[in-house]
Order: C-alpha cells, then structure tokens, then sequence
C-alpha cells in the first residue's frame, strides 16, 4: 500500500520515504514507551511508510510492535514499511556489527531492516570511555550486515565532510545515506551539497530546529512566530512547522520529524500539495547561525569527534 511522501532513489537502488517519522525521545522530550507504540501505529494509518528508530533510543520493541500491531490489522505488509535503525558507538568493533543488528532485528521482530546506519563516527568503549576502532573498521561490519541481507541499505550518521570522503575511498559499498541535523538555524549547506555531489542521500533530523522547546540556553531564531516564517505560512495556508519541513524537502533531503500527537502526526505528512519558491528557500536559509540542538559535550576529546570543538 502506497504511503503519502514520495520516494527517493538511492546510490544502491533501493527506494527511500522522504518523511520519516522520529522516535527518538531525547532531547525534545521524553515520551513513555507506550506512546512510541502507539505514535508508530498512528503514523502508519496516517500514510507514513518510514520510521526512524536506533538501539540507543531503547525503543524497538515498542517501533516494533506499532508496525506489527498495523500489519495485523490489514494496513500494509512489512515490504510496505521502510525501517531505519542505527549501530551505538560502543559496538563499532568489526564483529559486533552484524550480532548488534541482530539484536535490533530481534527486539524490532523482524527479518531485516530497510537502512542500518553507524550513529557516530565515534567509537566508545562499554564503560562509555574513548575507544581507537576506526570507523573504516566499523564500515567493513556494516558491509557484511548487507551482504547477509540483513539490512537492504547501509549508511551513516553525523559524519563530516572529510569523515565521509575517507571512508568512500576506503569502502567496497558506498554508504547510501548520511543522518544529520539539519533546520533553519544549522542549514549545513557545504556539508549538504557534498554529499548531495557524491551521491549520498542526506536525512535531517531536528528538523523542527529551534521552533520547538529544547533544553539549549540560546534559543536562535526562528521561532513559531517569526514574521517571516509566518508570511510565507500565510501565503500557502499552512504552519510555520510545514513551512520549515517543506523548505528542507525542497533542498531534497528526507526528513525525520517526531510527534506522538495524531493531530501533528498529520501535520507533518501534509506537505505535498505546496512547494516553496527559490526565493522562499533562500530567505529561510537566512537564519542560519550553525547552532546545534545536538552536540555531545563529553565526547569532545574523541579524535573522530565530527562537531566544532570550542
Ligand atoms: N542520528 C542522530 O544522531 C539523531 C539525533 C537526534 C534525532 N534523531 C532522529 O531524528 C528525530 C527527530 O528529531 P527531533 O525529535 O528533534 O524532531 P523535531 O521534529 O525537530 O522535534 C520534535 C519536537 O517537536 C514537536 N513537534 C513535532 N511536530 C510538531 C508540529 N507540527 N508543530 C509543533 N510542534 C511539533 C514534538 O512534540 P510532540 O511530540 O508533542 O508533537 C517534539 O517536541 C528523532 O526522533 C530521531 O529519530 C537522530
């Protein structure tokens, strides 16, 4: 059954939902696991057909469950849903790969997952503290993981520019997606048109940016309210949200926005009967101030940290 975003070639192939929806629930809030069940299902009546979820965010059973809960009940088939999970920092070594995403399959309760990506280029060790496996390392387990067929499509996730560079020209499979943050306050466009160069697809997560409530002390513009955003939300008779996530799909990345509210659930999705003008795209790039929602402070002394030090 068919989903309401449209899909996206990658670099392998395979097809990829252009709105995914987040079940992280780190910083903007932390949503019991029952809601994340329940979000997932609603999302999937609603005509999303791809969620984002990730061994750190401790929720694949519960991501797990709302896709069953819809298969059962004659939604769609698991062929139908695209299921992104992500590899944590603490099992980069070689051979953890291929068991970590086993595990994922498992507490998902499924036989393979659409995309596998390494969270971090960062290695850690199991007590949290530095580990030196290089990321080339890591890649070479994501690459078995494929081969296995047990995950469709391999990429990454928070990898810089030079990060990915070096690991293209170290790799049998290229990976086929970089997630990363992306919104009006941190537009990322040298970053976003490398990889957009090198074929790599770019998802964007805090995609809501600074729009919403976050715990940083400087809250940068834009906010809901901002005349400008407001503007063009008037012109289309949409919300000052669609207008940001309509402006990042027009620069042709995936999204990843997370509600568990059915009402924002649908807001999210009503994206596709607008586009934004070269001019609108422009004017909302504007903002940016490359102010992250995420930056991991205590990994600043990895030598594979990927954001600005000071
Ligand atoms: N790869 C990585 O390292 C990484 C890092 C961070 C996040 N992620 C992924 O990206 C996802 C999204 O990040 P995020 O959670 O920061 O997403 P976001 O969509 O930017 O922000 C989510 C917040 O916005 C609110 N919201 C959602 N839709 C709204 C709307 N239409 N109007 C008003 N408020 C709205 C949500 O509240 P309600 O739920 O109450 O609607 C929630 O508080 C995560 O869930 C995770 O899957 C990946």
């Amino acid at each position: 059954m068919a989903g309401k975003a449209p899909v996206l070639e990658l670099n392998d192939g395979n097809k990829i939902p252009v709105v995914s929806l987040g079940t992280g629930r780190g910083t903007a809030g932390h949503a019991p696991m029952d809601e994340v069940r329940q979000a997932v299902f609603w999302a999937i009546e609603q005509g999303y057909r791809h969620i984002d979820t990730a061994a750190f965010y401790q929720d694949e059973p519960e991501v797990g469950q709302g896709i069953a809960d819809a298969i059962a009940k004659g939604m769609v088939k698991r062929e139908d849903i695209y299921v992104t999970t992500k590899l944590w920092n603490d099992r980069h070594a070689q051979d953890q790969v291929v068991p970590s995403l086993r595990e994922s399959l498992k507490r998902l309760n499924l036989e393979y997952v659409d995309l596998y990506l390494i969270h971090f280029p960062i290695a850690l060790n199991a007590d949290g503290s530095d580990s030196d496996i290089d990321y080339l390392e890591t890649w070479k387990g994501m690459e078995e993981a494929k081969k296995l067929g047990l995950a469709k499509s391999i990429g990454v996730s928070n990898f810089t520019i030079e990060q990915l560079d070096r690991l293209i020209d170290n790799c049998q499979i290229k990976p086929a997606v970089n997630q990363i943050e992306v919104h009006p306050a941190l537009t990322q466009v040298p970053l976003v048109s490398h990889c957009q160069k090198l074929g790599v697809a770019v998802m964007a997560y805090c995609p809501h940016g600074f729009l919403v409530t976050r715990k940083s002390k400087d809250i940068p513009p834009p906010q809901f309210d901002d005349p400008k955003l407001v503007a063009i939300a008037e012109k289309y008779r949409k919300t000052t949200s669609q207008v940001v996530l309509r402006y990042l799909l027009d620069r042709g990345l995936i999204i990843v926005p997370k509600s568990t509210n059915q009402t924002r659930l649908a807001q999210n999705l009503d994206l596709f009967d607008f586009k934004l003008t070269d001019e609108e795209v422009v004017t909302i790039g504007q903002f940016n101030s490359n102010s992250r929602v995420i930056i991991h402070p205590y990994w600043k002394n990895n030598v594979h940290y990927p954001f600005e030090r000071d």
